[in-house]
């Protein structure tokens, strides 16, 4: 795709984002309705299917032949990567959404026959977004966001998810242990906006592929690995434990995971 096309659909998605975030608000004035859906600490709100629902629609009418995998409907139909894919996250971080209103994200990202292409995190209520690609760069709103130096594990901050952590999967704690310090935010979105920012050395956490998609492209772009959490390439249709890492602090942490 040529570069003006691919900032016409950057500048479209941003303003899609941006109708979004006021849906979110108007539905802040009333209660929210929270379902469970596989256990009490898997929450989903009207408002992360009304924003998915915003959204579907919104792609489709900008690309009716592409693929959408949406947290919220996906029943697993889409089985290829080939072509057009695009992934949302309506609502990252439900239950920081829930409990405080802070600290949650809205996610879209577009791959073309699996290739990275351009992604979108917004934080929403810092109403910021995160937006780019490999061909347009990285940006925060119209700010380039620079290439973030290249530290150890042991001198940066670490986010890691909590759940990995309290079980000490993936040598989860010998992680926390080499770093600065450990941080654990409940949002994978704004989590990855820390990493791109410099903020943190690195993220890692067991993650769906909307969870990830975004940030693959934005960090990708900038010198951050994303890979599964032993190094390997991310099959972008399934579940993972991901790793996204500054190069050094990311060598380290695939280094823990062998036997
Ligand atoms: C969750 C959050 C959380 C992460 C989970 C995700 P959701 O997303 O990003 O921080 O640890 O793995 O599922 O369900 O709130 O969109
Ligand atoms: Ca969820
Ligand atoms: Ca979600
Ligand atoms: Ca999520």
């Amino acid at each position: 795709m040529d570069t003006a096309t691919l900032k016409n659909i950057d500048k479209t998605v941003n303003q899609w984002l941006k109708e979004a975030h006021t849906l979110v608000y108007q539905c802040l004035q009333t209660d929210l309705t929270v379902e469970q859906k596989t256990s009490r600490l898997d929450l989903v709100t009207n408002v992360d299917k009304q924003v998915e629902q915003l959204l579907r629609k919104k792609i489709s009418s900008l690309m009716p032949a592409a693929k959408i995998i949406g947290e919220e409907n996906d029943h697993g139909q889409v089985k290829s990567m080939a072509g057009a894919v695009w992934f949302i996250d309506p609502i990252d971080g439900t239950m920081n959404f829930i409990k405080q209103h802070d600290d949650f994200a809205i996610m879209l990202a577009l791959y073309i026959d699996n290739q990275p292409i351009l992604g979108w995190i917004m934080d929403v209520a810092k109403n910021k977004i995160y937006h780019g690609g490999p061909q347009l760069g990285v940006w925060c709103d119209t700010k380039k966001i620079p290439v973030p130096a290249d530290i150890t594990l042991n001198e940066g901050l670490i986010e890691l998810s909590a759940s990995r952590l309290l079980t000490n999967e993936m040598h989860f704690m010998e992680i926390a242990k080499m770093s600065s310090g450990v941080r654990i935010n409940g949002s994978a979105g704004i989590s990855f906006i820390k990493v791109l920012e410099g903020k943190m050395v690195g993220y890692a956490s067991k993650m769906k592929p909307w969870d990830f998609a975004a940030a693959k492209v934005l960090l990708e772009t900038n010198k951050i690995l994303v890979t599964t959490i032993d190094g390997k390439e991310i099959d972008m249709l399934l579940s993972s434990t991901v790793l996204s890492a500054t190069a050094s602090a990311h060598k380290q942490i695939v280094q823990l995971q062998q036997p």
